[in-house]
């Protein structure tokens, strides 16, 4: 495989959020298909910060795959290409040279472009903050066998608790639905003992909010697991 590529990217610049955005073409030569796709970003951006022009804006922070901060639709798909891949955990090997990609921040009513590829997703954390906690004081950790759980009770609540609250399913969704995020928060409390006396109340408190910050209904198109 050839290590280095050359790609052409159309990238959606937006100053702000009342402004009129647009998609601009770059070219990128020389990409090692060993950088991961923030990497070939950063690249760009040095090439456009030395030629005196504004650089591209995108989310990021661990470049690790675990803290839900980055995200862009490439090609019409959330974080791009792989499945159960973060964009910063996308590495270029992925693309052949001479590809021409898309590169479009989140869309969503209720992910509100601050510029570029950044879009405002406090409206997940708003969802949390209308019930995605136990509203007790739990103390310090108890003593691990002092509340029976059943392994598969355990399981399932670790596997929705791996939600790092990215918002690609909200993007993938032709709904634009945050349903996904949504059950995945309500299921890893419910499913465990501590989290069982609120359960319904916290369901539908954070449905309810949803619901008003302008996320669709899921009707099951499943686009969201896709990703
Ligand atoms: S459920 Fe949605 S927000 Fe959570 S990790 Fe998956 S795509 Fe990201
Ligand atoms: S930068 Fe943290 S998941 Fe991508």
């Amino acid at each position: 495989m050839k290590k280095n590529i050359n790609l052409t990217l159309k990238v959606w610049r937006q100053a702000g959020n009342r402004e009129k955005g647009r998609l601009e073409i770059y070219s990128v030569k020389n990409i090692s298909t060993d950088m991961s796709f923030l990497e070939m970003l950063d690249v760009l951006n040095e090439e456009l910060t030395q030629a005196g022009k504004e650089p591209i804006a995108f989310d990021h922070d661990c470049r690790e795959g675990i803290c839900g901060m980055c995200g862009a639709v490439v090609n019409g798909r959330p974080h791009g290409p792989e499945r159960g891949t973060t964009l910063c955990q996308l590495h270029m090997r992925h693309f052949s040279d001479g590809d021409e990609l898309v590169i479009e921040p989140w869309r969503s009513r209720a992910f509100p472009v601050i510029k570029d590829l950044v879009v405002d997703r406090g409206s997940l954390d708003q969802i949390i903050i209308a019930g995605g906690y136990i509203s007790v004081n739990t103390g310090s950790a108890p003593e691990a066998n002092s509340v029976p759980v059943p392994q598969d009770a355990a399981d399932r609540a670790m596997d929705a608790a791996a939600c790092i609250g990215c918002g690609a399913c909200v993007a993938a969704c032709p709904n634009g639905s945050a349903m996904l995020f949504t059950a995945a928060k309500v299921s890893h409390l419910a499913l465990l003992p501590q989290g069982k006396p609120e359960a319904a109340r916290r369901a539908m408190r954070m449905v309810e909010k949803m619901d008003q910050l302008g996320f669709g209904n899921c009707s099951n198109i499943t686009e969201c697991q896709i990703e």
